[in-house]
């Protein structure tokens, strides 16, 4: 069965001590409530291992924002993802659009970085997603089924349903702009359609596929009511937790 998840990504937000106090909130937020998802909040790097030793890992989930694409040696400044699941980590977000586009990150390096994070136990969520211009020219069908075939597929099927998704349309991500809800649906279905028909339906049906891009309190309900969302992957709204706990509620 595909969990509901909704994943916090503070990208390159909040100082050591600005973390620790917002997970500590967070924690207590949830403390005693029957939530129908996950909660993940995916740190900066330096963030993980003292965030992992606060969390009780029943109620909040802990998870990075990349790794590298090799598994260790000389390769400065990178973080391989044996050294996150160290920390306690349980997820990494890879292929997210800003890595793509600032970092140039392909899908033969993200490939690499799927494959290392499975084998180090941690649960990817992938990123996919197009940019105005695909979606004005009605490409985005196309543009997501390649970056999960170009990244993806030639995981067997027991990895790839280890793996969860994130649709992130690029123009609403930090835009305010939001995919509609009938958007949403619509290419998440689609997105599901292309797992089953490479990997059949019951992985497709155990996959979870997150929604992200502006999501916040008053969007989040309608969203996730839709069959094939199951969450979202949260930016700035996961940044205090009086924007984040009304997207977990959302469920
Ligand atoms: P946003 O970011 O919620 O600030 O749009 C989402 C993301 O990039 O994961």
């Amino acid at each position: 069965m595909r969990k509901n998840i909704v994943a916090g990504n503070w990208k390159m937000n909040k100082n050591l001590q600005e973390g620790l106090d917002l997970v500590k909130e967070l924690q207590s937020a949830v403390f005693g409530k029957t939530l129908k998802c996950d909660v993940v909040v995916c740190t900066p790097f330096v963030h993980l291992a003292s965030v992992s030793g606060l969390i009780d890992k029943n109620k909040v989930k802990l998870g990075a924002q990349n790794c590298a694409d090799k598994v260790s040696g000389a390769y400065t400044g990178e973080v391989s993802a044996e050294m996150l699941a160290s920390t306690g980590a349980q997820y990494v977000i890879l292929g997210h659009s800003e890595r793509r586009a600032y970092y140039g990150e392909t899908s033969v390096t993200l490939s690499e970085k799927v494959k290392l994070a499975l084998a180090n136990k941690l649960t990817p969520i992938f990123c996919i997603g197009e940019v105005l211009a695909e979606r004005e020219a009605g490409k985005q069908n196309t543009v997501v089924k390649t970056q999960i075939e170009e990244a993806l597929f030639d995981l067997s099927a027991d990895d790839f349903g280890k793996i969860v998704l994130a649709y992130e349309p690029v123009w609403a991500i930090g835009t305010g702009k939001t995919a509609t809800s009938a958007q949403a649906q619509e290419i998440h279905a689609h997105i599901r359609q292309t797992v089953a028909a490479k990997y059949g339906q019951t992985v497709a049906d155990n996959t979870s596929i997150l929604y992200g891009g502006s999501c916040n309190a008053g969007n989040a309900k309608e969203l996730f009511a839709n069959p094939d969302v199951d969450g979202g992957l949260i930016g700035g709204a996961a940044l205090k937790l009086d924007t984040f706990m009304p997207i977990v509620e959302a469920f």
